[in-house]
């Protein structure tokens, strides 16, 4: 019998095109498969109106006569310095000196570890924020001093999904009455029209039977279709972009590429431009053409997203890439996590 031999050969890193050939990253290159079929256990089965429909989201007809031709970002030179939040503190430098155009149907990255200032950022593109120095336009609109009348303007073309769907929903609402405001604010609708928009997005987010789940309340759903509803609100606007904030990582694996094939959908239907935000470089991957990777407030690096990971050219951007877990090495079953 063949002695084994004394030294193992060395582990190979897989490039990251294989990387993504995860279950749950090719069911996201490939829709519609059915990414929770592929998770659940044989045997296992589940609440009817628990599966995720992941058929490709049919784009409503948008509404957007009369309205400005989509216009780009342009966040130049900001930075952000918060003052000491207690005297034990020192002021904290979130955003230093960042620049960049997120042009009308781009999509792009922005990673960095937790703390690097990625929300400070999207808070400050979305009026929430000032900045301390520098500028951010959109169109003729001055976000970096923008008051309140501004604001109302700029919620209608620029839009936020956060993080947490289950803060993100006042759990006495219905779902039709959650859409049905913005619904009514923004596009004028009333009565039968705005309920009628109401289920075209629910459809449009793959919340169907659209009449059930308008009916219900935040407890009645799971995780990833409160992420769905959120999405529907703000898609209620016919935005021209959306600024994601981590929109999936407080969701199971299995659901996060059904979510994440949604936002890509929508960005090839509607032309909506997205700012994905995330500590995941695997998903940039797959749902972003560009990428900023910030540090301490910094961006360290940027451009086309594959040739960014696939040729990082800075020490921050290979630790990060460094960090994702390597399928090949996880247990058999699981999706590597990243995705
Ligand atoms: N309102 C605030 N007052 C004082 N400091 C703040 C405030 N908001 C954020 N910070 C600080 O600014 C820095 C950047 O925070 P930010 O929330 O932008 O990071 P992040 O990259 O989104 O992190 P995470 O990935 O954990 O969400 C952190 O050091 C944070 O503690
Ligand atoms: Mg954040």
């Amino acid at each position: 019998m063949a002695e084994p031999p004394l030294v193992e050969p060395p582990l190979v890193e897989p490039p990251l095109v294989e990387l993504v050939e995860t279950p749950v990253a090719t069911a996201l290159l490939d829709p519609p498969v059915v990414v929770s079929r592929q998770a659940r256990q044989p045997g296992e089965t589940l609440e009817p109106l628990d599966t995720p429909t992941l058929a490709p989201p049919r784009a409503p007809a948008r509404r957007r006569e009369g309205r400005a031709a989509h216009q780009a970002i342009v966040v130049s030179g900001v930075s952000k310095l918060y003052p000491r939040p207690s005297r034990a503190d020192q002021p904290v430098l979130a955003v230093d000196d960042v620049s960049f155009t997120l042009e009308p149907g781009a999509s792009m990255a922005l990673v960095g570890a937790s703390g690097s200032g990625k929300s400070t950022i999207a808070k400050m593109i979305t009026g929430i924020e000032h900045p301390t120095s520098g500028s951010i336009t959109f169109g003729d609109l001055k976000i970096d001093t923008i008051k309140r009348r501004g604001l109302k303007r700029l919620h209608r073309e620029v839009q936020m999904v956060f993080q947490d769907p289950y803060a993100a929903l006042n759990p006495l609402h219905t779902v039709e009455y959650t859409l049905t405001r913005p619904v009514v604010n923004y596009s004028g609708l009333r009565g039968r029209e705005a309920r009628r928009r109401v289920l075209e997005l629910l459809e449009t987010v793959g919340l169907t039977p659209v009449e059930q789940f308008a009916a219900r309340l935040p407890h009645q759903l799971s995780g990833g279709q409160r992420q769905r509803v959120v999405i529907a609100r703000a898609l209620a606007s016919d935005p021209q972009v959306i600024i994601a904030d981590e929109p999936v990582s407080m969701l199971d694996v299995s659901l996060r590429a059904g979510l994440l094939a949604l936002l890509e959908n929508l960005r090839e239907t509607w032309g909506v431009s997205m700012l994905y935000i995330t500590h995941d470089l695997l998903s940039a991957r797959l749902v972003t053409d560009q990428i900023m990777v910030l540090n301490k407030g910094r961006v360290v690096e940027a451009g086309n997203t594959a040739s960014v990971l696939q040729n990082p050219k800075d020490d921050y951007t290979v630790r990060l890439l460094d960090a994702i877990p390597n399928p090949g090495r996880s247990s058999p079953g699981s999706p590597g996590g990243a995705v």
